[in-house]
């Protein structure tokens, strides 16, 4: 099955398969949203089911909670386990200090709430992720669903001040209907091309009333952990300034490919 996946794929499975190396029995785990995320949800599971290994999960989404319940994965709400361990994500940019836009997946409120609240933050992306400045990706902005047109005219009123090189937001949309997130909330994707000044725009735009969050991450992520198709994994840790390279061997893991839904 693994001979069928993509470079991609592959890039997004051997970066997960490292990640979860650093998940020990008795951790409390936060379980990232996304395609990458789901990897690395389907190798915990296995871990569970096969190795013994004593976690619990919980998801930034409820279509990460399905797929971990599926997998074996004991399941609890943050306010249940309070504080956690780890938590391993995916992220739609990262850069050279680790800083992240996420939110591609709509889950980026309970996402940083949860990245938040763990002692660690792994991300795992294939390296396509990786830029000099982060801003080409849309920056997905979450905002109540009250007021939400004027909630956008002012973010792009704001953004004319701000160290960036794009002013325009748009609806997310499902078909022909707002995207409505987990929280009952609506997304507007900024269009940025290239943010200068990261932590700035982080801040000013959760000024805006009507936002809730924003998908920009910084001083949260610890670690990165890179794949690549040919199963070379790069694993950079920000704090320890160390930056450590290693190939995962693609083994028969059909079980574990079989019904990835994300
Ligand atoms: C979801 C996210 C995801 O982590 C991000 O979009 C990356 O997704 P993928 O692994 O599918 O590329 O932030 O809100």
């Amino acid at each position: 099955m693994s001979g069928e996946l993509s470079p991609i794929d592959k890039a997004k499975f051997v970066a997960a398969k490292r990640a979860v190396d650093f998940v020990e029995s008795g951790m409390r785990v936060g379980l990232g949203t996304g395609s990458t995320a789901a990897w690395m949800v389907r190798c915990l599971g296995e871990m569970v089911r096969e190795d013994g290994l004593k976690i619990t999960g919980v998801p930034t989404s409820t279509r990460t909670a399905e797929l971990a319940r599926q997998v074996g994965i004991p399941v609890v709400s943050l306010d249940e386990a309070k504080w956690l361990d780890v938590t391993i994500d995916g992220a739609d940019e990262f850069d050279r200090d680790l800083a992240l836009i996420k939110g591609g997946g709509g889950a980026l409120l309970q996402e940083k709430i949860v990245a938040t609240a763990s002692d660690q933050m792994i991300v795992i992306s294939d390296a396509s992720k990786e830029v000099e400045h982060l801003g080409a990706f849309p920056l997905p902005v979450e905002v109540v669903p009250f007021g939400w047109q004027t909630t956008k005219a002012i973010l792009e009123e704001t953004l004319i001040n701000l160290e960036v090189l794009g002013q325009h937001g748009t609806l997310r949309l499902n078909g022909d209907v707002p995207f409505v997130t987990d929280e009952g909330n609506f997304i507007i994707d900024l269009h940025l091309n290239r943010i200068n000044n990261v932590r700035q725009t982080a801040l000013v735009l959760n000024q805006v009333p009507g936002v809730v969050e924003n998908g920009l991450f910084v001083d949260i992520c610890d670690v990165v952990v890179i794949g690549h198709g040919d199963g070379l994994v790069e694993v950079r840790d920000i704090n320890e300034g160390t930056v450590e390279q290693e190939k995962i061997e693609f083994v028969d893991t059909d079980n574990l490919f079989s019904d990835i839904a994300d």
